[in-house]
């Protein structure tokens, strides 16, 4: 007998790359401090990239998360009467297999909704999915979860998983904005099961962003490669250094591509061109990290009380079940 095929929806409006793309070049790279958005990191030789850190010795999140997943799933399971779970930029959902593993088994589960910009890889994963739970329906969505959480399925009891620390990705505002959004698209009653990345040392922060096989300054560095190639840009890629830090105040790793040479930089596909300055920056991605109770204010900020939290033996990483109050 032949696999289930899952079911993909397309969310995202064909022009959206292009669209989305221009108006977010225009705002971040027209402006000073210069930004991208974290999202246009994963084409994809972004999203291999991606799962190629998740690989690496340095980069402890990944591991964390999957051991805490691991030892807690069936309690994950026995706290949440979910008969959907929606993962969030689920990328290629290799650790949520922990957690369908427990749901099956219990078998209360019906459904999988991955969601993810990331079309081809969002695909490829929703395959082996359907393949792999051939008693679950798997219904991926292609879509924007800043933009398209109205268009998650309703009905039954939902569990929204949003796993890798991937929230650390927004500014606080946002942060609020989404945790805002993502509560108003929910019903009381569902679940969010949330990964955060928490402080910790800069002897072990720095070398997770900084690896000694430059994987990671590669998928940075590729942002300008997308650009080049969607937009007509003519960034000199290899001008450029990749500068990851720490950011006490903000308490978040701040990725950036420092110029090496003043440039001028041509975008004709957004209309843009300004100059570089040597050693000017643009910051590509913030990876904020959570403090237990910044966190429990801010989930009970958007409407969720949090209901258990579980981190790895030492306490690198947790991961926060909260329910979706009225
Ligand atoms: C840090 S990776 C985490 C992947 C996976 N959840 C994990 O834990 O390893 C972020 C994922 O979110 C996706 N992503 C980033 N921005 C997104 C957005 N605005 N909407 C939907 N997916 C997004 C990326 O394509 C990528 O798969």
């Amino acid at each position: 007998m032949s696999a289930p095929e899952p079911v993909v929806t397309v969310a995202l409006d064909p022009d959206w790359a292009s669209v989305a793309l221009v108006e977010d070049v225009r705002r971040g790279l027209g402006s000073q401090p210069r930004t991208l958005p974290p999202k246009w990191l994963y084409d994809d030789v972004g999203s291999d990239l991606f799962d190629e850190i998740t690989r690496l010795p340095e980069y402890y999140p990944t591991e964390c998360e999957r051991a805490i997943l691991r030892d807690h799933a069936a309690d994950i399971v026995a706290a949440c009467d979910a008969t959907t779970v929606v993962e969030l930029g689920s990328g290629t959902s290799d650790k949520t297999r922990t957690l369908l593993d427990a749901f099956t088994a219990a078998g209360s589960l019906e459904r999988f909704v991955p969601v993810d910009v990331s079309e081809q890889t969002l695909r490829d994963a929703a395959a082996m999915l359907a393949e792999r739970y051939p008693s679950l329906r798997v219904e991926a969505l292609v879509g924007d979860f800043t933009l398209h959480l109205g268009h998650l399925p309703r009905g039954g009891r939902r569990l929204v998983a949003f796993l890798g620390g991937t929230i650390g990705n927004f500014y606080v505002e946002e942060r609020a904005a989404f945790l805002g959004a993502l509560h108003d698209s929910l019903e009381p009653g569902d679940w969010f099961l949330l990964g955060t990345d928490l402080v910790k040392s800069t002897d072990r922060l720095i070398p997770a962003y900084d690896d000694s096989r430059g994987v990671t300054a590669r998928f940075v560095t590729n942002c300008l490669r997308v650009l080049n190639r969607e937009l007509g840009a003519d960034f000199d890629v290899d001008a450029f250094s990749y500068v990851p830090f720490w950011d006490p105040r903000q308490e978040r790793m701040d990725l950036r591509l420092r110029a090496d040479m003043p440039q001028r930089v041509t975008i004709p596909g957004a209309d843009l061109s300004f100059e570089l300055a040597h050693g000017e920056e643009i910051r590509v991605e913030i990876s904020t990290k959570f403090r237990r109770e910044r966190l429990h204010d801010e989930l009970a900020s958007a409407g969720f009380g949090v209901e258990r939290t579980w981190t790895d033996a030492d306490a690198d990483f947790a991961l926060t079940l909260a329910r979706c109050d009225g």
